[in-house]
């Protein structure tokens, strides 16, 4: 077969090299590709729109409405804020071995989110909020670490999550009872 660098090439040393090269990238992005299918890495695809300036107007995205939820299927929802310097809520606690879906939004500039050991990753992109779905098969404390420069307090960007075993978890969820009462404290505090 006829070398074809012969045409840019007359020197039979260089076309070696220019081989040699091309077969090292080769070989270098097929490693890469192993290792992402061998983890099961993805690239995170949610494609949604919010506008960030407002998430404390949205349903899903206010204050109140942050944190675990669990789904009709068994399967978690995280919802969150990443905002300049952190997290929201700061603590998450999620079972071991069930799916955990996070859908995360920035209310202010581009943060990331890593979690160590695990497949969670993701950037996290103002006016997109960010899905990741994922399960922790091993219970133990990890780091919610924000992986894109945000400013000065990016380095201290991080949250805690705590996945305990299966069988242990339970889901707090806040009593209606007294989110009534504190809406109508509210109620009345605003009417002073
Ligand atoms: Cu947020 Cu770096």
């Amino acid at each position: 077969m006829r070398d074809p660098f012969r045409a840019i090439c007359d020197d039979e040393l260089e076309r070696r090299w220019i081989w040699i090269s091309l077969i090292m990238a080769f070989v270098m992005g097929g490693i890469l590709g192993l290792y992402a299918v061998g983890n099961n890495l993805h690239p995170p695809s949610n494609v949604e729109t919010i506008d960030s300036s407002r998430l404390h107007l949205t349903e899903e995205f206010a204050e109140d409405n942050l944190g675990v939820k669990e789904n009709d299927d068994g399967s978690l929802t995280v919802t969150m804020v990443a905002a300049r310097y952190g997290f929201f809520p700061p603590v998450i606690e999620v079972p071991s071995d069930t799916p955990v879906k996070f859908r995360i939004a920035s209310a202010d500039v581009l943060h990331g989110v890593h979690v160590p050991f695990t497949n969670a990753t993701s950037m996290i992109v103002p006016g997109y909020i960010s899905e990741i779905n994922t399960s922790f098969p091993t219970a133990g404390k990890y780091s919610f670490l924000c992986n894109e420069y945000c400013g000065l307090g990016h380095d201290s960007m991080w949250s805690r999550l705590n996945v305990v075993p299966k069988a242990e978890f339970i889901l707090v969820v806040p009593e209606p009872e007294e989110e009534e009462a504190e809406a109508e404290e509210d109620v009345g505090d605003f009417q002073i």
